[in-house]
């Protein structure tokens, strides 16, 4: 109830992101890259993470305040146990007047062909699976495990079978490293899955400190979308929620969609209502936040706080936001800002 919550720049709070752990089963050398997350690696220990009650009661007090879209990620969130439990428990909720949530999740797909129909049975409403190039050679020298695409298409194909479909793939682009998988990928999508699959292009992104960004490994999605568009004829499409995002294409053809996350060649803060909340309960702000915020100890703290508490803590974060780091990327200002991993807020 009261005023409508709004950040120092006017955005509002739509959606919430919720990393279910820090762990991953792969390596992409563009976020967990081997030679910092090796054996000496600590992750967090399991009472260091939010349980399933705790995210729960934390997603209902965001959506109390305008949440309508809940995101799972990681790391791998099919990695956590149990996860379909979590997914049943945060699908019975409900906005305040009585909407049901859009509930997705972000996962690599690799064990995603035995969890896909549970997921759906538990109420997941749609899926997100990363896929980098459909040449193993390629793919696996990014995920520097060694895993197949045939993997990951199967789990693909179970999604779409369980009905968690559109399934939107993304696939980060770094020049010279996997941009030659851009045309056989979006021939493989249209093809084999048509309209069932949304193929996005994301850039390369300097996210965390480990991957060593550099500009010119960025290929600007201009660049992707004309690669596409001489192949196959692409028409725009109109943005399907504020503040997405992709920007939509369809192929004049009627063979599917694409999408281009653009967020270094044209920064999208303008509108960003998304609030991260880490493995073990900080909020982030945005993506590059270098800084969360302590919910963990105020769910676990020695004086029990209400929800409306909670709910009061959240929104004096969220007013007092100011985040638009992709739009200050190259100013000395945001290149002197530590900043979080990925693997630990999940994208
Ligand atoms: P839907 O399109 O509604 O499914 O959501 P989405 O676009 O948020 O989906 P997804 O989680 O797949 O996000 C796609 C990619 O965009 C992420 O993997 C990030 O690389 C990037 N991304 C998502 N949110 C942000 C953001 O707030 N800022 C920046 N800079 N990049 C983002
Ligand atoms: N730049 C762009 N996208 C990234 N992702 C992970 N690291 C980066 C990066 N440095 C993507 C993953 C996945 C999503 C969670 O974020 O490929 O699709
Ligand atoms: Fe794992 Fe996703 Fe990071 Fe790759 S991008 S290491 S799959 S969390
Ligand atoms: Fe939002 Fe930060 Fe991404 Fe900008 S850089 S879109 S403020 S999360």
């Amino acid at each position: 109830a009261g005023a409508r919550l709004v950040d120092t720049l006017g955005r509002p709070l739509r959606d919430l992101r919720i990393s279910v752990t820090d762990r991953c089963n792969f390596r992409c050398s563009y976020c967990m890259p081997k030679q910092v997350f090796d054996k000496h690696h600590q992750f967090l220990p399991h009472d260091e993470l939010l349980n399933f009650e705790e995210i729960t009661r934390l997603a209902r007090v965001f959506v109390g305040l305008g949440v309508e879209k809940l995101r799972i990620t990681g790391g791998e969130p099919l990695l956590r146990r149990h996860i379909e439990s979590l997914i049943d428990m945060l699908a019975q909720l409900r906005t305040p007047d009585g909407r049901e949530l859009d509930l997705t999740m972000t996962t690599n797909g690799s064990v995603l062909a035995k969890k896909a129909a549970a997921l759906k049975a538990a109420g997941l409403k749609r899926l997100t699976v990363s896929l980098d190039g459909l040449d193993d050679a390629v793919f696996q020298r990014m995920n520097d495990v060694g895993f197949p695409v045939a993997t990951v298409l199967d789990g693909i194909r179970a999604a779409l079978a369980a009905g968690l479909g559109p399934v939107k793939v993304n696939m980060v682009v770094q020049r010279g490293v996997n941009d030659d998988q851009i045309l056989p990928m979006a021939r493989h999508f249209r093809e084999h899955f048509g309209q069932g699959a949304v193929l996005r292009f994301i850039e390369y992104m300097d996210v965390g400190t480990t991957n060593g960004w550099r500009m010119d490994q960025v290929l600007p999605s201009a660049e992707v979308q004309r690669r596409i568009a001489a192949e196959w004829p692409l028409v725009p499409l109109s943005a399907s929620a504020p503040g997405e995002t992709a920007e939509r294409w369809a192929y004049a053809d009627g063979g599917g969609e694409v999408g281009f996350i653009s967020s270094v060649t044209q920064a999208f803060c303008g509108d960003c209502n998304r609030a991260r909340v880490s493995t073990e309960g900080r909020l982030y702000t945005c993506l590059f936040a270098h800084r969360g915020h302590d919910l963990r100890g105020l769910l676990r703290g020695a004086e029990p706080v209400s929800d409306a508490q909670l709910a009061s803590a959240v929104a004096g974060v969220w007013s007092g936001r100011a985040d638009r780091y992709s739009q200050l990327r190259g100013t000395a200002a945001a290149a002197t800002l530590p900043r979080v991993e990925m693997h630990y807020i999940g994208g």
